[in-house]
């Protein structure tokens, strides 16, 4: 049975490897997430045949059927329920359950003892407590900011000082109880997962709301690594390589997002992002109107046309109506090409999913670096509900939250039109000064909308 049993776990290992491969591109991502989707089945099941479970089998069945049974419909009506644009928060969330769960799974290792006198297992065992404890209640809080419930970030004096002291108080109680065998006390290692808990809210109540995404992505790399270190303790191979799956695939995402913001992960995490600094630099100009159909002759006549779409874009659901426009701009022998910023909308990746939703090819999808150079020889930049990524202050303005950030270099071509609903600011809160410069013009309402006026002017041309 153990064979059969390990060969399961093989095939979910394999699994799980290539559905996170096919996520790395939007055209195999949903096959991906199915593939990884069905290791999980397959690992869950195999759970009830193992021979460990059929030891104390009605008790096991029984808590496995309720926890699968509650987990699961809890998932599946969020899941179905979740508005494209709240997605960082559910993954916050699940994210820290995951934490959590491989945080419980240490803590009766080692409330039981079992494995107290094996040096290296009770070590990873605790690093896991630590890790995933940390992870969970981390999550929560990077949740509670996205999700707006809390909507300050609390800071006081000497607090790194006092996260230190907290943090070396945690590591010091996990040294006892990797090491002291049998004779570590209950109520040391109650105040351990106390604390780590606490360490977990602590280093993340500080951190501003716009460095969340990278924060759930650390926090994403913890769980991965805590689950695998689990794991390994419980001797589950499915188990280590999702986890270490996961730890990697988070750690070089925390990496990228980092770079993409230009900045270093130490001051994401100890730094105060969008959260004040000195004047902002002041904005000269004025924001001039367009009106849809003079903007659609513009765009009809030009020779080249960069579309620029960021979370505007993603509330409107205006990337059909985009894709639409282009096709009919491309029949007049417009050029056009999609510039797409590592941050733009709200999670990794969140405009090449639309785009390709919409059914966008991805030969006319460019990065950041691939097509800022191009801005200079484009006639009109489309900006599409996108503000930060095009904030020009990020270059000049040192005081500016964003300075710093490598922007889509839209003040470059020609002509900008920026596409918006009115005079919102953008996540980091901040004023924009392209929207104040002479070669801007601002085309108010609601995406969508606006692109149907797009589309039905270009059609009568
Ligand atoms: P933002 O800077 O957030 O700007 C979005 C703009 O869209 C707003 O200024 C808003 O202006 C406009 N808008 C909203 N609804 C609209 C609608 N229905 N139709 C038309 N326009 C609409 O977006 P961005 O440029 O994509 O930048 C992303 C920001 O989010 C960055 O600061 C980034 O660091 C941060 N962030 C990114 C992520 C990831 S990983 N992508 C995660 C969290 C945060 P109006 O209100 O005037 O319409």
């Amino acid at each position: 049975m153990l064979t059969f049993i390990n060969l399961i776990y093989f095939i979910v290992a394999i699994l799980f490897i290539l559905g996170l491969k096919q996520m790395s591109s939007p055209v195999t991502a949903r096959k991906g997430i199915v593939w990884a989707g069905i290791g999980m089945f397959l690992a869950t099941i195999v759970t009830f045949i193992h021979p460990d479970g059929q030891k104390d089998f009605a008790n096991y069945f029984l808590v496995n059927i309720v926890a699968i049974g509650i987990g699961g419909s809890i998932a599946w009506i969020t899941g179905k329920k979740v508005a494209m644009t709240d997605m960082p928060q559910m993954i916050a969330l699940y994210n820290g359950m995951g934490g959590g769960a491989a945080a419980a799974i240490s803590a009766v290792i080692l409330i039981q003892q079992e494995h107290a006198d094996n040096l290296i297992i009770q070590s990873i065992a605790t690093l896991g407590a630590l890790i995933g404890s940390m992870a969970f209640s981390g999550s929560l809080v990077a949740y509670a900011k996205l999700q707006g419930i809390m909507k300050k970030s609390y800071r006081f004096a000497n607090q790194q000082i006092i996260n230190g002291i907290t943090f070396l108080i945690v590591i010091l109680l996990a040294i006892n109880i990797a090491t002291a065998g049998h004779g570590y006390s209950m109520s040391g290692l109650l105040v351990f997962f106390v604390l780590a808990l606490a360490f977990g809210v602590m280093s993340t109540t500080p951190i501003g709301g716009a460095d969340m995404p990278v924060v759930i992505s650390l926090y994403n790399a913890f769980t991965g690594l805590a689950v695998g270190f689990e794991g390994y303790v419980l001797g589950i191979p499915a188990m280590m390589i999702a986890g270490i799956v996961v730890g990697s695939a988070g750690t070089l995402l925390t990496q990228l997002m980092a770079k993409a913001m230009n900045r270093p992960i130490s001051n994401v995490l100890f730094g105060n992002f969008g959260e004040g600094g000195g004047e902002a630099q002041e904005v000269t100009g004025s924001m001039k109107e367009i009106e849809a159909s003079d903007a659609a002759i513009q765009m009809a006549f030009a020779n080249k046309v960069i579309i620029i779409p960021g979370y505007g874009m993603a509330v409107a659901q205006a990337q059909h109506k985009i894709w639409e426009m282009t096709k009919l701009l491309q029949d007049r022998g417009v050029e056009v090409k999609f510039a797409i910023h590592p941050v733009a909308g709200r999670m990794p990746g969140h405009m090449n999913v639309l785009l390709a939703e919409a059914g966008v090819p991805y030969d006319i999808i460019a990065d950041l670096d691939e097509i800022n150079e191009e801005f200079e020889t484009t006639d009109v930049a489309l900006v599409i509900g996108a503000n930060d990524v095009v904030n020009p202050a990020a270059r000049t303005d040192k005081n500016s939250p964003i300075y710093g950030m490598p922007i889509l270099n839209a003040d470059k071509a020609a002509n900008v039109i920026v596409m918006k609903r009115g005079k919102g600011k953008g996540f980091s809160g901040i004023e924009n000064h392209l929207f104040f410069k002479d070669n801007t013009r601002m085309l108010y309402g609601d995406a969508q909308a606006t692109a149907n006026k797009l589309v039905a002017t270009i059609k009568e041309l």
